[in-house]
């Protein structure tokens, strides 16, 4: 049987003769209090020792971020803040910790310094509630699409091809880098590679999830992707994971619907199963956003804007409709944005896209039917001939958040678009033999779990989310 945790111990909320918890010490109070974590649960469980029973040299040894296996009675508690504590009657200290070095000490540390020390930071309530809430979100993201009859699809990590055709690859190569081979013009010879020709990490596992879309139906690929983009953004890492679902016979407007009720689906979960941890990051954000200047701080609380992504509808708008938006708001006329907006066709950044949800819309927005020039070579291209049929999701606070498509399921369009940008037909052949044998409308989309994590907990950096984040120049643990 597996023991019981402190989050077993504290939601039963009855007395019992014995029980047995082992944890890392927060605190030890006045030579007789013990608060007692063990990552189950946000709330330490009190436990307290007569010093009297104990021996003094081991009582020292209950320091800040030691281990310790404690028994005893739990009983009612005498104090405030909790409803039961354990009475200690026997108390085993399985790993010290130095209290002089130990970084994690019982006070406030900047997410920098937390960041430093990565390996430590799920010892703090803001981290072990963040990344409560990101296995919780995994799990909600699985069960949606078992529910509705996805499978799910284990997309290659190492591959051939640039599925978003914007060259921002990391190389895998077992290459000798001091003598390198090269062939006849001079140019790295990767027929001698490990894999006889040019790999690298994948960008995203969609023209992989596209063929199984092309004969299970409907599939969803939840992995790790690499983008070696150097923009050192609190929106941005350099690994991430994308879950990106795929389904034959599916238009955009489908498209659209299933990201809709995927993302209330998810995070309606969190709201019910993760209560604890979201009402304490959502008083530690409101705590953040007092030290801002009014100007600048949310009207919303994080429950607030998690209800509001549940309770409303998303705004579809067309790209070219966002455009004459942008182009005659306040901020672009008094230049306020950084890049202004003046013509049709530019791309949207993220201050356009809090723009149109925070301040225009309110809500939630699809912006759909971009210009083809500044999507991927796979979207569908509309009958206007310069549009394609491109979704992304725009949240509050975060800005894109999901990008998708319809995709082009024409051969002749499609070869078109890849001899236009140079993608090599051989390269991508069995990408064109679905178009080939049997094609069909399908579509899909990416959501990027980092961003929604950040959205679901409130934290304003990317790097904040991810247990180890990896961006340019840092790849630490
Ligand atoms: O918009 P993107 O580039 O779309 C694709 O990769 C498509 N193949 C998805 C598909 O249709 N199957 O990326 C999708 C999402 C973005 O909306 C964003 O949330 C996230 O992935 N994303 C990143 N997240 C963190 N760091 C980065 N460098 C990211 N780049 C994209
Ligand atoms: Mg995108």
């Amino acid at each position: 049987m597996q023991p019981k945790t402190i989050s077993d111990l504290l939601t039963q909320n009855i007395v019992l003769p014995e029980v047995e918890i082992k944890g890392w010490v927060r605190t030890f109070r006045a030579n007789r209090f013990i608060a007692l974590n063990d990552g189950s649960t946000l709330n330490n469980i009190q436990c307290v020792v007569d010093f009297e029973n104990f021996d003094e040299a081991l009582l020292k040894r209950i320091t800040t971020g030691a281990a310790i296996h404690v028994k005893g009675e739990l009983v009612e508690s005498q104090g405030k803040g909790q409803k039961v504590e354990i009475q200690v009657s026997r108390l085993e200290v399985l790993g010290d910790s130095d209290p002089e070095t130990y970084p994690i000490q019982p006070k406030k540390h900047s997410f920098e310094f937390l960041r430093e020390n990565a390996h430590l930071r799920t010892r703090t309530n803001t981290f072990s509630a963040v990344m409560r809430l990101r296995s919780s979100l995994s799990f909600a993201i699985h069960k949606y699409f078992n529910e509705s009859g996805f499978y799910y699809m284990h997309s290659p990590i190492i591959t051939g091809s640039d599925a978003e055709g914007a060259g921002e690859m990391f190389k895998v190569s077992t290459l000798d880098e001091k003598n390198t081979p090269l062939t006849e013009d001079g140019k790295v010879d990767y027929s001698q590679d490990f894999f006889g020709k040019e790999t690298n990490l994948t960008v995203s596992g969609q023209l992989e999830a596209e063929t199984y879309a092309m004969s299970l139906g409907k599939v969803y690929t939840f992995g790790p992707t690499f983008r070696a983009e150097n923009s050192n953004t609190s929106r941005h890492l350099a690994e991430f994971w994308m879950i990106e679902p795929e389904v034959a016979f599916m238009d955009l407007a489908g498209n659209m619907d299933l990201a809709e009720d995927f993302m209330k689906s998810v995070i309606k979960y969190i709201l019910e199963h993760n209560r604890e941890d979201l009402e304490f990051l959502d008083k530690r954000l409101q705590d953040e956003e007092k030290t801002k200047p009014q100007a600048e701080r949310s009207e919303m609380t994080l429950i607030e804007k998690l209800n509001f992504v549940t309770d409303n509808h998303f705004k579809r708008v067309s790209y070219t409709e966002a455009i004459d938006i942008l182009r005659n708001c306040k901020p672009n006329k008094k230049k306020k944005f950084k890049y202004l907006i003046n013509e049709w066709g530019t791309d949207l950044q993220s201050e356009h896209e809090r723009f149109l949800v925070e301040k225009h819309f309110k809500c939630p927005v699809i912006l759909f039917d971009y210009p083809a020039n500044i999507k991927a070579f796979y979207m569908r291209l509309n009958d206007d001939g310069k549009t394609v049929r491109a979704m992304d999701i725009l949240f509050p606070g975060i800005g894109e958040i999901v990008g998708g498509a319809q995709r082009e399921e024409r051969l002749d369009v499609l070869k078109e678009k890849m001899t236009a940008i140079n993608i090599p037909e051989e390269e991508l052949w069995w990408y064109l033999d679905l178009r080939k044998f049997g094609t069909a409308v399908h579509s899909g989309f990416g959501l990027g779990f980092e961003r929604l994590v950040m959205f679901a907990t409130g934290m304003s950096n990317i790097r904040d989310v991810i247990p180890f984040p990896r961006t340019p120049q840092n790849a630490e643990f």
